[in-house]
Order: structure tokens, then sequence, then C-alpha cells
């Protein structure tokens, strides 16, 4: 086994994940990158590697059961463990999503990515993160799924619009996420929530304010923590986001 650090990003091929995969490599990590279209996935691949970094192309799609196991199998094959996974693939499905008029197809679908999807290759990398010697797990969350900020003063303008398919699966990702933290709290994996704040990319019709680069930052400091950083925590770049 190398003494490289590797990382599996979900979603890598544009957006946020892309730069989390280019900022773990900037720091020397052999990065994965998850991506469930061919064409796409080479893409990213070719340009991190022009970028003079160690990626590699994983082929993933977070709802489908035989290419998470195939995934799992090829992080295997190649490093023998896994240091960091970040559970980064999301999707709104599309609006608007007024509770009362909402299709709840949409929410099965949004859960299916945004919620399983993350169970789903968790589940399939554990043991891989097992054979690290410090493992992180990274959920990228959003803000819009804090029910706090929801329910408190300025809840409109601090978690976007009502959007019942997606900031619920963003809350939900967080209760998954302490079930992980409870059921693990007797192994050295540190797993934690990301927000990277309103970030222009496709998610959004690139109406965000934060470039990708700056949406990264949070997800690769948590894929990067310390021996003995937190766990169990929800965090963007001001600090901690509450539940
Ligand atoms: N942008 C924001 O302001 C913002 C704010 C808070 C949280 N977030 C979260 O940040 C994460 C990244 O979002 P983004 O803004 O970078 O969006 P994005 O540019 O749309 O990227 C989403 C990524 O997820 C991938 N993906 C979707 N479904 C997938 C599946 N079933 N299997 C594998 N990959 C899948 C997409 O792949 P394809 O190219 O194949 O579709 C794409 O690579 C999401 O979890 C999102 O909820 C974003």
């Amino acid at each position: 086994m190398s003494d490289k650090k590797i990382a599996l990003v979900t979603g890598a091929n544009k957006g946020i994940g892309y730069e989390i995969a280019a900022g773990l490599g900037a720091l020397g990590w052999s990065v994965g990158v998850g991506a469930r279209e061919q064409t796409r996935r080479d893409a990213a691949v070719a340009r991190l590697r022009d970028a003079g970094l160690d990626a590699f192309g994983v082929s993933l799609d977070v709802t489908d059961d035989r290419s998470v196991a195939a995934a799992a199998d090829q992080i295997a094959e190649r490093a023998g463990r896994l240091d960091a996974l970040v559970n980064n693939a999301g999707i709104t499905g599309g609006g608007p999503q007024q509770p009362s008029s909402v299709d709840p197809a949409v929410i099965r679908t949004v859960v299916e990515t945004n919620v399983i999807g993350v169970i789903r290759v968790t589940n399939a990398m554990l043991p891989l993160l097992g054979r690290s010697a410090s493992p992180r797990i990274v959920n990228m969350s959003s803000s819009v799924g804090s029910l706090a900020r929801q329910s408190g003063p300025g809840g409109e303008t601090s978690t976007g619009p009502v959007a019942v398919a997606y900031a619920p699966s963003k809350s939900f990702l967080n209760a998954v996420t302490l079930q992980y933290v409870r059921e693990l709290a007797d192994t050295n994996i540190l797993i934690n929530c990301a927000c990277p704040g309103y970030v222009a990319t496709d998610l959004n019709g690139f109406r965000g304010v934060r470039t990708p680069q700056q949406g990264a930052a949070t997800a690769i400091r948590l894929a990067t923590l310390p021996d003995g950083g937190p766990t169990g925590g929800f965090f963007e770049d001001a600090g901690v986001v509450p539940w």
C-alpha cells in the first residue's frame, strides 16, 4: 500500500465536487473522481491530470447498487484502503417545490440520491475506510436543511425558497450522519457535514454568489482533519451551522 492518501469524491465531474477533487489533489492526494457519465468523468480527470494532479476516474452512480459495489472494488484493487470519502453528489429535484402541490415522485428521487445514495456509498466504502490510519467522511449538506435556521428569525432569507424535496433531504442527511457518528463512535472515523454556501453551479442555474473553489474549502478541510479533530459536526466557512 502506498503512503499517498487516497480520496473518493462523488459527483466530482463538475461544480463543487470537481473543486474538492482539485483541492485534495493539490494537497498531494490521489483522488478518485466519482461520476456517472463517462464523457464528463473522463474530461474532469483529464483536466485534473493536465494540472499535474493525481486523479483517476471512478464510474459511480450513487443510486445504483452495482455501480457503487464496482466502485468499491476498483478502489480496493487500486489502493486497498480509502482515507477520505466525500459524499458530494446531489440534486435539487427542480422546482418549484411547494409542499401543497409537490409530486411525491420528486421527493423520492431527491431522497434516493441525496440520502440513500450517501448511505449506499458510505456502506460500500466503510471496509476500505476501516483500513485507513485516519479515515474521514464528509457529507455535503446545506444550511437550507438546518431546522434551526429555517425556524429562526430571517429563515426565509438565510435558507432560500420553500423546497419540500431538497431542503428536508439535507435535514435527513444531517440526521443520518449523526446515526453513523453514534454507531461508529468507537472507531477513529471522523464524520462531518459541510455546507458550501451559495455557490454558482448547474444546481442553481449559476445564481450562487460564491465560486465552486470557495464552496469546496470546508469539505476539503473536513476531509483532511488531523487526528483528534471534530466529528459529528455541521460546518461552513464561518464555523458551526446549527442543526
Ligand atoms: N451550489 C450550491 O449553492 C450548494 C449549496 C449547498 C449545498 N450544495 C450541495 O453541494 C453538492 C454539489 O452541488 P453543486 O452545486 O456542485 O452541483 P452540480 O454542479 O449540479 O454538481 C452535482 C454533481 O452531482 C452529480 N450527481 C447527481 N446525481 C448523481 C448520481 N445519481 N450519481 C452520481 N453523481 C450524481 C452530478 O453529476 P452529473 O453531471 O452526471 O449530473 C454532478 O457531478 C450537492 O450535494 C449540493 O446539494 C450546493
